[in-house]
């Protein structure tokens, strides 16, 4: 599919942004291993989500979408630690990483073989980083050429393992964690930075025994979870699209309510800050150990600067988006460290680079980095998606700023792997 985006002045209302990705897989996962029903409110749209949903399915762990007061919610009904059945085909995880890595750490432990694969882009990302400390824990899994899906998984009893993971990639601690979940003794997982803690808050709002020191993570094997009333923040890396829209935008004025604040993920807003954006948190809350919020997001200038080290990973689905602020900022953008990039959905150093040259923009890149000078021009231009959600929704944005002419995001269908509901948003804030 194709769409037609053209510039804007106004970004201007009020706007909902989808359940978080990373937190519905989580309660997905942790509710079909829970004892009794969970009802999950406000779960993720996105078709990674519900990759999720249908691999937990052929996994015997049933669901159900119901309205409660006009809410939608979904219901799962837990089958326990011990209650996972054998598929009888293979799972599908789509083109979500965060479904195959974090399953493979359940199904690593299971009484049972299961086979998991994915679509095109799913069956040429790393999985060696997640086979590698199961291996240790003594799961026993194939991949081909020893690193991609499809992976067979022989699932058998685990042991626990002090792991000091060389990535910084919250999949790979997730994993390692949730097969802790099942291995005898203690799972312990050291992380090079901090990155997003989900599954730490997850487990430990289901009753897991878990504790986290810094970067590192331990848990108790054998532990059991049992099911309650979970409440699915909004995804702030869907929001940063709409965030970067509005401060770009010579009138911006955009309230974005119900929004994910969760600190290991909220460094986007710190370093726009930073740069001069005018953003006002305007309410914030808990629930279910997770920080929400409101925020309000005005035009600004935009100073630009480097993103390095830690920071880097802690906003790593957010630099497509950056880029294109970097390019019309002051000073421009400079992002180190983030060689990760190359291995997400695309290769996003190669992806971000093609379409701001497509647009006239001129871009550095090495293997780890990206430098975008600044006060540059956007123009109109055609601009693939390869298939990247980030990408389609990070042009299409780039598309609202340009000086002259519309663009046409090539396969923007893309944007429906997290957020479905994306051109029909952007089109109600924009005049
Ligand atoms: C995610 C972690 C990140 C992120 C992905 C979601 C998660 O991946 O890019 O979109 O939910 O844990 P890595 O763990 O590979 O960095």
């Amino acid at each position: 599919m194709n769409e037609r985006i053209s510039p804007a002045r106004v970004i201007k209302g009020v706007v909902n942004v989808p359940g978080d990705k990373s937190i519905s897989h989580r309660y997905a996962m942790l509710a079909g291993i829970a004892e009794g029903e969970t009802s999950i409110y406000n779960y993720s749209t996105g078709a990674d989500c519900q990759s999720t949903l249908a691999c937990m399915a052929k996994l015997g762990v049933e669901h159900r979408f119901a309205e409660e007061e006009g809410r939608r919610v979904l219901k799962v009904q837990g089958v326990g630690t011990h209650g996972l059945k054998e598929a009888s085909t293979s799972l599908d995880a789509g083109n979500s990483g965060s479904t195959m890595r974090m399953l493979t750490g359940i199904l690593a432990a299971q009484p049972f073989q299961t086979v998991i694969t994915g679509d095109e882009s799913l069956v040429q990302r790393p999985m060696r980083r997640v086979i590698t400390p199961l291996a240790q824990m003594d799961a026993h899994i194939d991949a081909r050429e020893g690193q991609f899906a499809p992976l067979t998984i022989y699932g058998g009893p685990l042991h626990g393992i002090e792991y000091h993971s060389p990535v910084a990639s919250a999949q790979v601690k997730s994993c390692v964690l949730l097969a802790g979940l099942f291995a005898e003794g203690q799972t312990v997982v050291h992380e090079p930075v901090r990155t997003r803690d989900h599954t730490e808050i997850a487990l430990a709002e289901l009753g897991a025994e878990i504790l986290v020191t810094g970067r590192t993570v331990r848990i108790e094997g054998g532990g059991r979870l049992v099911g309650k009333p979970l409440f699915v923040p909004g995804d702030l890396s869907s929001a940063a699209f709409f965030i970067v829209a509005a401060l770009m935008a010579p009138e911006g004025d955009l309230t974005i309510s119900n929004i994910g604040l969760n600190p290991t993920r909220a460094a986007l807003l710190d370093v726009l800050r930073g740069m001069g954006a005018n953003i006002k948190l305007l309410h914030i809350e808990q629930a279910n150990g997770e920080l929400v919020g409101t925020l309000q997001v005005k035009t600004s200038n935009i100073a630009g600067g480097t993103i390095e080290g830690a920071t880097t990973a802690s906003l790593i689905d957010e630099i497509p988006i950056l880029a294109v602020l970097g390019a019309v900022s002051r000073d421009g953008l400079i992002v180190r460290d983030c060689g990760e990039l190359r291995i997400k959905e695309t290769d996003r150093i190669a992806t971000i680079s093609a379409n701001l040259e497509r647009m006239g923009v001129s871009v550095k890149t090495t293997e780890d980095t990206m430098e975008i000078p600044g006060r540059q021009k956007l123009h109109g231009a055609v601009l693939p998606s390869g298939g990247d959600h980030r990408i389609a929704m990070a042009f299409s944005v780039a598309a609202l700023a340009a000086t002259d002419g519309p663009s046409t995001i090539e396969g923007s269908e893309a944007a429906s792997v997290s957020f479905p509901e994306f051109f029909e948003t952007l089109s109600q804030i924009t005049s």
